[in-house]
């Protein structure tokens, strides 16, 4: 166990976890403010130059550590803040008060994000007290909004180009095939979120009297819906796959290897009795490079205990599509609205509300960078890496490349066991040992490019 300063490795990512800053609750503004100034301290305390930026909601931290002349400048991303811990009452241990169990660490946040960003922490801290400078010049960046759509930091990069320069950007924020099968990501999913709502009658009616006459916004809805997509999983709004390229040879091959994403073992990981992917592809390519259209919720008329004969007043549901290189979130958005307002049936109104979005992000795995990435990996977890673009989004990183012009390496540490966005989520401690030696390793590597 490596000791600073009285504080184990795991002492500091307990302290990290134990702030509740939940993004998306007002309730834990303070919290999620408290978390920034905590980051602030921290990076200050290792001789960085930090600051935790005002915004509109939750603060953005920036750190950067003393200049080290020749060496290229990595901008390392990372989010503090975490997604809602409900339902509560599914957890074993407090999601903010960390709890370790057969060698895992319990909290929210514990893998999603705290856990990643506290390995690269750590790393430049223990690099910086080893070596006494470190192999490469370094910003940290820490937004407090990515679990609510990173808006803030989408108006902060315009106005703070110099600040944030960089040769290349680093976020682990990603997935992890298995313990032992270090994975390097090259894209990222886009992301359009929607909510569509159906009126129908004034007010709710008894479905008696009017049944039969007036048309049920449920059921329109349902109908709507079912002409989204077709029974073998293709979407079927008008132009949602323009510009979208088919996938490469090399990447099916590639993705037809990796561990634990053949369509059996994501059946049983899942608790489906079969996968049902698009006609066509494997789940794995699905998950990686085919865009979805997906509800997220639906919801209208009476829920409670026993039944209500009713004709609800209206019916919602919120959509979300996930979106390959080629599609823009807006025209996404504008399709599913046209698509709508034609299928809607006689007597129910139809509004589509646009929610949050971004758009996909893809690079060349085998550039300079990429390679040295991949160089740590294996170094680290003693095998190659796999090759892989994600099924989730970080919807800003595209942004943030193309505001930056440089391209994100994505070396994710998040386990399909991790339970992200779940109760129990957690992290193994070996992952986050071994996160730390990564980020060492990846530090060095990245520094011997000129
Ligand atoms: N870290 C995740 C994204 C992720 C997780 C990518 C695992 C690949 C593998 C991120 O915090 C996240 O949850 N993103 C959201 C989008 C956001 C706008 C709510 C997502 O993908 O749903
Ligand atoms: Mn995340
Ligand atoms: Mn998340």
């Amino acid at each position: 166990m490596v000791y600073i300063g009285g504080m184990s490795r795991l002492d500091e990512l307990k302290a990290f976890l134990r702030f509740p800053s939940v993004s998306c609750q007002k309730a834990h503004d303070d919290d999620t403010a408290g978390c920034a100034d905590w980051l602030v301290a921290k990076l200050s305390s290792m001789g960085f130059d930090a600051a935790a930026h005002k915004t509109g909601r939750h603060p953005i931290v920036v750190a950067r550590g003393s200049e080290v002349p020749g060496k290229p400048r990595l901008l390392i991303y990372g989010h503090y803040d975490v997604m809602p811990v409900d339902p509560i009452e599914a957890w074993e241990s407090d999601p903010f008060e960390a709890e370790v169990r057969d060698g895992r660490i319990y909290a929210r946040g514990a893998s999603d994000d705290k856990g990643e960003i506290m390995a690269h922490i750590l790393a430049a801290e223990e690099l910086l007290r080893e070596d006494g400078a470190l192999p490469v010049n370094i910003t940290f960046l820490f937004e407090g909004e990515e679990e609510m759509g990173s808006r803030s930091l989408h108006d902060f990069l315009p106005g703070h180009r110099g600040l944030l320069a960089c040769d290349v950007i680093v976020v682990s924020d990603t997935g992890m095939a298995a313990p032992d099968v270090p994975t390097f990501s090259y894209g990222l999913k886009g992301l359009a979120c929607c909510e569509v709502e159906v009126s129908g009658p004034a007010m709710d009616l008894h479905s008696g009297m009017f049944g039969g006459a007036v048309a049920n916004p449920i059921t329109a809805l349902c109908e709507m819906i079912a002409t989204c997509r077709d029974s073998g999983g293709h979407v079927l709004i008008e132009g949602f796959y323009d510009g979208v390229d088919d996938i490469a040879s090399w990447e099916r091959v590639m993705w037809s290897r990796v561990p634990g994403m053949d369509d059996a073992s994501l059946a049983r990981l899942t608790g489906v009795s079969a996968l049902r992917p698009e006609e066509g592809y494997t789940g794995a390519e699905c998950i990686y490079a085919r865009p979805t259209f997906e509800l997220n919720g639906i919801s209208g008329g009476y829920e409670g205990d026993g039944s209500k004969t009713v004709i609800p007043t209206r019916a919602r549901a919120k959509i979300s599509c996930r979106l390959v290189p080629g599609q823009d979130p807006e025209r996404v958005n504008r399709l599913i609205r046209e698509h709508f307002e034609r299928v809607a049936p006689r007597g129910v109104t139809v509004k589509v509300t646009p929610q949050h979005g971004g758009e996909a992000y893809v690079c060349d795995p085998h550039s300079p960078f990429g390679k040295a990435a991949q160089q740590a990996l294996e170094e680290t977890f003693g095998n190659a890496p796999v090759l892989v673009r994600e099924g989730g989004s970080i919807p800003v990183i595209a942004e943030i490349s193309k505001v930056l012009g440089r391209d994100a390496l994505l070396l994710g540490l998040d386990l399909p066991d991790a339970r992200i966005h779940s109760p129990n989520e957690n992290m193994r401690l070996e992952i986050f040992e071994k996160g730390i030696e990564m980020s060492k390793n990846l530090l060095r590597r990245l520094g011997e490019i000129h």
